[in-house]
C-alpha cells in the first residue's frame, strides 16, 4: 500500500514538472506580456491619445457618472492636491465655465453637507473615465437606457 502511494506521487510530480518546463511550447498560447523571455521586461503598451468630445458624452443611464469629455493626462489626484477641483469646485466652476461637481459630491456618508468635496468622492477617476479611441476588448451588445 505504502509503496503504491509513493509511486503515484512520483509519477504525478514527474508529470507536473514536464508540464511546467514545456509550458511555453503549448501551441497557440501566449501570455499577456507577449512572447518575451521571463527575464526580459514586458513590451511597452502604446499610449493612446485621450479624446476630446465636444459637447460631452451622452449618459447611458440616469445616474451614470458622466464620462470625462476632455484630457486628464496632466491632472493629479493625491493626498495633497486634486487638480480637477481647479475647475470643478464651487469656487472655480463659473470662471472656468465647467460644470460644478454635483451636490451629491459634498455629502458625507452620514448625510452631512460639507464645504469641501467629500472623501467618498475625492478620487474622481474612480467613477469618471476619460475616453480613448479604442475598440472594445470584448464585443458586447450593451445599449444604454435613455
Ligand atoms: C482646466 C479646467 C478643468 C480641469 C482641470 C478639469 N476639468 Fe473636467 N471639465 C471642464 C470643462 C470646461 C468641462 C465641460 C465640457 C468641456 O468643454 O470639456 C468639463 C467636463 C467634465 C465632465 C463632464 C460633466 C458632464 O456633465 O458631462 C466630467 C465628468 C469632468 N469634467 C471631470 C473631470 C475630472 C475627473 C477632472 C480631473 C481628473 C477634470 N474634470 C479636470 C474643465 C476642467
Ligand atoms: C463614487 C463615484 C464618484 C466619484 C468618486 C466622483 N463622482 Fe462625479 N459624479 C458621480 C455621479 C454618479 C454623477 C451623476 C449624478 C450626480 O450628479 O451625483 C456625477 C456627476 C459629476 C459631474 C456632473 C455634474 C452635473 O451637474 O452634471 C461632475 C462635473 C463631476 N461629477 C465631477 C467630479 C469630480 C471633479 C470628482 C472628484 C473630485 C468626482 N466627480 C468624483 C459619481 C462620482
Amino acid at each position: 500500500m505504502e509503496i503504491d502511494m509513493k509511486k503515484v506521487i512520483v509519477t504525478l510530480m514527474v508529470t507536473l514538472m514536464t508540464l511546467m518546463f514545456n509550458g511555453s511550447a503549448i501551441a497557440g498560447v501566449t501570455s499577456l506580456r507577449g512572447d518575451s523571455d521571463l527575464t526580459d521586461g514586458a513590451d511597452k503598451y502604446p499610449m493612446r491619445k485621450q479624446v476630446i468630445s465636444q459637447g460631452g458624452v451622452d449618459r447611458s443611464y440616469k445616474i451614470q457618472p458622466p464620462m470625462i469629455p476632455h484630457k486628464i493626462d496632466k491632472e493629479k489626484i493625491n493626498l495633497k492636491i486634486n487638480t480637477c477641483m481647479k475647475c470643478h469646485s464651487e469656487k472655480t466652476y463659473k470662471q472656468k465655465k465647467a460644470p460644478k461637481a454635483g451636490d451629491s459630491h459634498y455629502v458625507s456618508r452620514d448625510g452631512k453637507v460639507l464645504d469641501t468635496v467629500s472623501s467618498r468622492r475625492y478620487f474622481c477617476n474612480q467613477c469618471h473615465a476619460p475616453q480613448l479611441n479604442a475598440d472594445p476588448i470584448v464585443n458586447n451588445q450593451f445599449e444604454g437606457a435613455k
